[in-house]
């Protein structure tokens, strides 16, 4: 068996060697730069486009901007269509490419632009009173926005305990390693693509109907991606500047974002006030649950995050409410970052359920558990699986939590303050549609192809593994290769849904092989469009616990972090190396998002005041001290052939807030706000 394995990445030395080529390191022959040019303004419109000087300058090949540039076709997401019409609808929008034999002549001929404007009012100042705040049709992705079970307001009123709170989480932004990038070249009618994507298949497709194309001309390759959080999930408005400049000057054309770039063109969390009201009796056992979540958009396109989905399957509690607003701002468009929903969710309603343990006077990992609810809260579903309080109780365990006393500020260690804080996480188990191949060579080994991506989780290792066993060879016998949409429609790294789906098909792919024999040069083909929809019945979920001890400088305001433990139940392992890296990835972000991330939006100008990795802090090294993530036994044979649950986000859900509920435990003080700056602490 490979599955179960802790096996190294395939392709790591060659990442590690700098053999592995990224989107914008691609040497397609003859390419040209294209350097983007944002607005400076927050809305109104072009009125005109100087560009004499910069055609003028050595190694210019084409100035585009909406007057001149080839005409796009239909999108589903708006952001694409770039350089179409003279509207700018947020400060960074694209307005112009330049495109040069150098990426250098591409940027000092870009400067040389005079873009004129007519400037409109904006309005780029979030608040939850908005009055233009409104009830949006649905909800990321296409969940209901408001759920209502019982008599949410009468038992409020009559409830015991009342925890009535609100809490704010601010713009963060997804900082993959690698940046944003694509090299496009048409031949004969055939659009070919690198991206550095989540979903080279999402990409193709959006491509395809940008283009007017039909869906055999156009390719997407994706092979090794530094990273994405989402914000590389679909096709983003880099690609298609790529294939527009491309088209124009006839030669293929790469398009690099600055990490500044990100900050306007490819999304971000947008800023969320949440306000939660929970009701019990004097044990704990709640009778209301309350989750208002209001958030940003763009006039682009609405998203909504789905904030307060989580608590609609968390805990039981006899009247159950959950409702989104959102609103439409002169702002870049927010889209998914890492745990979308459950992320800032999940801080809002684990910082509260710790005020609830407080004002009941019940331990917090006792409350969770005295809320357990039998089936699924909001839906009433019966769990697939729900091993929730075996994780609470065996992070506990390891974690050394029995015996600690609740009283806050009372463990004083020289000039640190000594606290600790849980909190509860889930995270929805997720299979979409996928296909896969797999062929019999002629020396006796195995290719599969499938349109998975690796964006450094391990993808490429872990279907590996799972192919292997369903080929019942060793691993060494099987080569998987990835990230090409000419291998058929798959599902995107994304949603924690990548090793589900794509497993599910390679499985199916390989024993379909088997059946037929595996004949030398035979390939079998699955889909799985029809079975990953076979189980509506049940509501899966894949949970964790987390347990974090805080140090905090009263004097300097500054938080350290002991100790960061998760326990989680996740399904099946497939690869624990790789597992335990995504875990204590995502808690790792958790800290950065407690602690550092915000991003600062300057409302008089419609933009982001800090956008690089000098002024946008994430977590270093040096924030990291002890981090363990441990794995609970999940067996749930109702998912998937493979028996995962996915893991690439559950690590971030409840991390904020175990450490918000650790930092109250050490100083008495409740951070609703984040994150929680030096200047915020006491
Ligand atoms: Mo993740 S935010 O679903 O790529």
């Amino acid at each position: 068996m490979s599955v179960g394995e802790a096996v190294v990445r395939i392709e790591g030395r060659d990442k590690v060697t700098g053999a592995a080529r990224y989107a914008g390191d691609i040497p397609v022959a003859g390419f040209a730069y294209g350097w983007v040019v944002q607005s400076t303004i927050a809305r109104g419109r072009v009125s005109s486009v100087d560009d004499g000087e910069a055609l003028a300058r050595p190694g210019v090949l084409a100035v585009l901007h909406h007057g001149n540039a080839p005409r796009l076709g239909e999108a589903d997401d708006a952001t694409l269509l770039v350089l179409q019409d003279p509207r700018v609808p947020h400060l960074g929008w694209p307005v112009a490419l330049v495109v040069a034999t150098t990426a250098e002549e591409a940027r000092e001929a870009a400067a040389t632009l005079r873009i004129e404007y007519q400037v409109e009012s904006h309005d780029a100042a979030f608040r939850a009173e908005h009055p233009r705040m409104y009830v949006p049709d649905h909800i990321n992705p296409t969940y209901e926005t408001e759920t209502v079970k019982g008599d949410v307001d009468g038992a409020l009123a009559t409830a015991e305990v009342v925890v009535d709170a609100t809490y704010t989480t601010p713009a963060q932004h997804n900082n993959p390693m690698e940046p944003h990038a694509a090299v496009a070249e048409w031949h004969d009618g055939r659009l070919t693509v690198h991206d550095s994507s989540q979903g080279a298949y999402a990409v193709k497709q959006a491509l395809t109907r940008l283009f007017s194309l039909q869906p055999d001309a156009v390719r997407v390759v994706s092979e090794h991606v530094g990273g994405g959080f989402g914000n590389k999930g679909t096709a983003r408005p880099h690609v298609v500047l790529a294939a527009l400049g491309a088209a124009a000057v006839d030669r293929p054309v790469r398009v690099v974002l600055t990490r500044p770039q990100l900050y306007a063109l490819t999304g971000y969390r947008t800023p969320i006030v949440q306000r939660v009201r929970l009701g019990a009796h004097r044990d704990g056992r709640l009778v209301a649950l309350d989750h208002l979540a209001s958030s940003q958009t763009s006039k682009v396109l609405e998203f909504t995050e789905q904030t307060a989905l989580i608590s609609r399957s968390m805990y039981a509690s006899g009247a159950l409410r959950t409702r989104h607003r959102v609103v439409a701002l002169d702002v870049p468009t927010p889209r998914w970052m890492r745990a979308p929903g459950e992320s800032p969710g999940s801080f809002a309603l684990e910082s509260a359920i710790d005020e609830l343990a407080i004002a009941c006077g019940v331990d917090p990992v006792e409350l969770r558990i005295a809320n357990e609810p039998e089936s699924e809260p909001a839906s009433g579903l019966p769990f697939s699986s729900r091993n929730l309080v075996a994780c609470l109780r065996e992070g506990a365990r390891r974690f050394g939590w029995s015996g600690r006393d609740p009283r806050p500020a009372l463990r004083r260690d020289g000039r640190w303050w000594r606290g600790t804080g849980v909190a509860a996480a889930t995270y929805p188990a997720r299979s979409n549609p996928s296909s896969a191949s797999v062929t019999a060579e002629d020396d006796g080994r195995f290719t599969v192809r499938v349109t998975a991506a690796d964006i450094g989780t391990g993808a490429r290792t872990a279907l590996t593994q799972v192919a292997a066993d369903a080929l019942q060879v060793p691993m060494s016998e099987v080569t998987v290769l990835i990230a090409d949409s000419d291998f058929g429609p798959a599902s995107v790294a994304g949603g924690s849904s990548g090793t589900a789906s794509w497993s599910w098909a390679v499985v199916a792919a390989c024993r379909d092989l088997l059946a037929q024999g595996a004949a030398a040069g035979t390939t079998a083909q699955a889909n799985t469009g029809k079975a990953v929809a076979a189980r509506p019945d049940l509501a899966r979920h894949a949970y964790g616990a987390h347990f974090v001890e805080v140090a905090v400088d009263p004097h300097t305001g500054e938080v350290r972090v002991p100790r960061m433990l998760g326990a989680f139940a996740v399904g099946r392992i497939v690869n624990p190396l790789t597992a335990r890296s995504q875990l204590i990835g995502g808690m790792t972000m958790g800290l950065s998002i407690a602690l550092l991330e915000e991003s600062t939006m300057d409302t008089r100008f419609g933009d982001f005041v800090n956008h690089d990795l000098a002024n946008y802090h994430v977590a270093a090294n040096a924030d990291i001290q002890s981090i363990e993530a441990v794995f609970v036994d999940d067996p749930d044979d109702q998912l998937n052939p493979v028996g995962v649950k996915g893991l690439g986000e559950i690590g971030i859900v409840g991390a904020t807030a175990a450490l918000a509920n650790a930092v109250w435990h050490a100083t008495g003080v409740r951070h609703r706000d984040l994150p929680i700056r030096p200047d915020r602490v006491l």
